[in-house]
């Protein structure tokens, strides 16, 4: 194995090394290597291995400006400086407790072989699961006053045989929210990040980026042959991307891993390549679990808007408050309490209010009484894509939420792709993408003005995950793929493989408040007529069993979860019940145990500060009977291990609702067999045993 010699200390700058020799980069353990040149005609590009085998073939870099001249050929390649990191952090609030950094660097220059002047750095980290490289460009004659990008020519071709690929559409009007694909590399279109890949010879990657701020987000499109090439969401004036140099870009990145499981443990990359905390004390950030006045709206039992279905009613409120305490939830999200949900509510973005409320919900009584009770009540404000509404009132609606003591305000988004309305200063309105570099802006804005109020937000409708949890560490959970509100009008509604893809694909970038938790499968008479959602269908029935809704709550990792169904069928079902009142939703560890994208997966976590395990396993449309052994369990201990199963004959078309709960003793020696019925899962509790 190649690797070059790094100074540990830091830095090693081999200043004049010859422009026309490839420069090499390795991970600390030496497997994955990442490789920099210049192809014939000067291109800028980079290639990388893993275990010596091509992970990812000669693949260009560069940039495309409007009106200046950009970087795509005749270029020559110098070494700048070299670094390496070996050191570990603690997160507020995470997957785990401690990230450990372990990287090597070197950043290079590429410049134009007739004028030095003309120049971009690209810095390369290369850790033991993956890379990330972005483009620095400084400050240049060439490039002055306002810099238009109109293409990044970043591309990243993959070895072609026997590739599959994970992925759902890019650039459409459903924004991220639709049914994973699988297919062959070539047979991809344009497509949302993360997208995985499984190469011929079983290796995984997956290609996203970290720390997406003043930039637009990063799609693959398949060009020629096997190439995928980036390309940024276009902002409604034109280019990609406005900013000036000196700029950086986001991280590109891309994952490796010898099998699936090892996508979902090699996440902290994009934590890594994301800067501090930038907001100092954040212990007001609060992981947590709520309820809320909303699965009714989704099934058509309650409405938004005002009227004898209004479902954010003080008394509606007030039950559900009550329920929450009892059972030890933190918090309960109302949506609908706010004017502007009358009639059409998605054509409604120009009239929100965001701070009156309905004449039936008194906010002051609700915040009140939510606090009496130790339960907090969680915040709402769906824009309908209208982001200058929003911003026009957003320091008053979080003043009003910061007075009544609200500290998570869920957001929304909903408008197609491409129809977030901005009205520029002239008054002109121009629509963007979700991903596009004025939403990136617009998140950014919102999460400083509610943490200076001490809130917290959690975003549907929302630009994909980067990392950024990282620097702000309020941006506690979003949405950003099909979520369970498919379960109530999706048509069709998520498939048994759904849960099964997303760990290796939307859950890699980070949380997902995907709200899980619905125990009445099946629908009832008057659900869904009138559908609930404009453009929803009746309600169809859920596809998973009940024992894989609690499994969920493992799997699919946020810091705030919701017990997403009416109250009352909880109380139906108080047994299973009892496993989402018990599951913590920080932690100190968590691991990826076993699984294959798209069939299953079973991760185990352990309680941020706590010595009691929880595991979530989940299967596709196939039972399968799968031996987990304990190993991670603390050697010598016996636990008790709660086991919420599918029971006889369960099976998510069929006969969706048997689940055995029992309990064993077990210790970090044993294997347990867990049996997941077709679209089923197991969920299990390991508590220390006493004595
Ligand atoms: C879409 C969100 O995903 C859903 O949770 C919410 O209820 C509606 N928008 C209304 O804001
Ligand atoms: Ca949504």
């Amino acid at each position: 194995m190649k690797t070059l010699l790094l100074s540990a200390a830091g830095t090693l700058a081999l200043a004049g090394a010859a422009s026309a020799q490839d420069l090499e980069v390795a991970s600390p353990h030496g497997d994955l290597v990442v490789t920099l040149s210049t192809d014939g005609a000067g291109r800028p590009t980079y290639a990388v291995t893993f275990e010596g085998e091509t992970v990812v073939e000669p693949s260009q870099l560069g940039m495309r400006f409007a009106e200046h001249r950009g970087f795509q050929e005749g270029m020559v390649l110098e070494e700048k400086d070299r670094a390496a990191a070996d050191e570990s952090w603690e997160q507020p609030w995470g997957e785990r407790r401690i990230v450990e950094d372990r990287h090597n660097e070197l950043l290079v220059t590429f410049m134009d072989e007739e004028d030095e002047r003309r120049r971009f750095d690209l810095r390369v980290r290369v850790f033991d699961d993956g890379l990330g490289f972005r483009y620095e460009v400084p400050k240049q004659r060439s490039l002055r006053g306002e810099v238009a990008i109109t293409d990044e020519l970043t591309e990243f071709v993959l070895p072609e045989a026997d590739t599959t690929a994970w992925w759902i559409p890019a650039r459409m009007w459903n924004r991220y929210e639709y049914i994973y694909e699988e297919t062959p590399l070539g047979d991809i279109h344009t497509v949302h990040t993360p997208v995985t890949f499984e190469l011929g010879g079983g290796t995984h990657l997956s290609i996203h980026e970290a720390a997406l701020v003043d930039y637009s987000g990063m799609s693959l499109t398949l060009g020629r042959g096997n190439r995928l090439e980036a390309d940024l969401a276009p902002r409604a004036d034109g280019p990609k991307v406005k900013l000036e140099a000196p700029f950086e870009t986001p991280w590109r990145v891309i994952q490796v891993a010898e099998d699936a499981p090892g996508l979902i443990n090699g996440t902290d990359i994009y934590l890594n390549l994301n800067e501090p905390n930038a907001l100092g004390d954040v212990s007001w950030v609060e992981p947590g679990k709520y309820l809320g006045i909303w699965w009714g709206m989704h099934l058509g039992t309650q409405t938004w808007g005002s009227g004898p279905l209004h479902g954010a009613t003080t008394e509606n409120t007030k039950a559900v408050i009550d329920f929450a305490a009892e059972h030890g939830f933190s918090g309960v999200l109302v949506e609908g309490w706010n004017e502007g949900w009358d009639g059409d509510w998605y054509e409604n973005g120009d009239v929100f209010s965001f701070t009156e409320s309905y004449p039936d919900f008194d906010i002051e009584e609700v915040a009140d009484y939510a606090r009496q009770k130790g339960v907090r009540l969680i915040g709402h404000h769906e824009t309908s894509g209208n982001i200058t509404n929003y911003e026009k009132q957003m320091e008053a609606a979080y003043d009003l939420y910061e007075r009544l003591g609200v500290a998570q305000v869920k957001t929304g988004y909903v408008a197609d792709g491409g129809e977030l309305k901005r009205v520029g200063e002239d008054g002109v309105a121009h629509y963007e993408y979700h991903d596009g570099q004025a939403a990136v802006e617009h998140h950014l804005t919102a999460l400083r003005e509610a943490a200076e109020r001490e809130i917290s937000i959690n975003t549907h409708e929302p630009v994909k995950d980067t990392g950024l949890r990282r620097t702000y560490p309020n941006w506690i959970s979003r949405e950003g793929a099909r979520g369970s509100e498919y379960d109530a009008w999706g048509q069709p509604p998520n498939p048994p493989e759904h849960t099964a893809i997303l760990p290796y694909t939307r859950m890699l970038s980070g949380p997902m408040d995907y709200t899980p938790g619905i125990f009445k499968l099946r629908p009832e008479a008057g659900e869904g007529s009138p559908p609930a959602y404009p453009g929803g269908e009746p309600r169809p029935d859920v596809r998973t069993t009940l024992a894989k809704q609690l499994a969920l709550y493992v799997v699919l990792y946020s810091p705030i979860q919701m017990a997403a169904d009416l109250v009352e069928h909880y109380e139906e079902k108080p047994e299973p019940f009892q496993f989402i009142k018990d599951v913590p939703t920080d932690w100190e560890e968590s691991i990826a145990l076993a699984g294959e994208v798209g069939d299953y997966v079973v991760i185990a976590r352990q309680r941020r500060g706590g010595e009691d395990w929880y595991l979530g396993a989940v299967t596709d449309e196939e039972g399968r009977a799968l031996d987990v052994p304990l190993g991670f369990l603390e050697e010598g201990r016996t636990y008790t291990a709660e086991i919420y199963r599918d029971g006889e004959g369960a099976d998510w078309e069929t006969n969706p609702y048997p689940i055995a709960i029992e309990s064993r003793e077990v210790t970090s020696g044993d294997t347990l067999d867990l049996p997941l019925a077709p679209g089923g899962g197991a969920a299990v509790r390991l508590v220390p045993a006493q004595g």
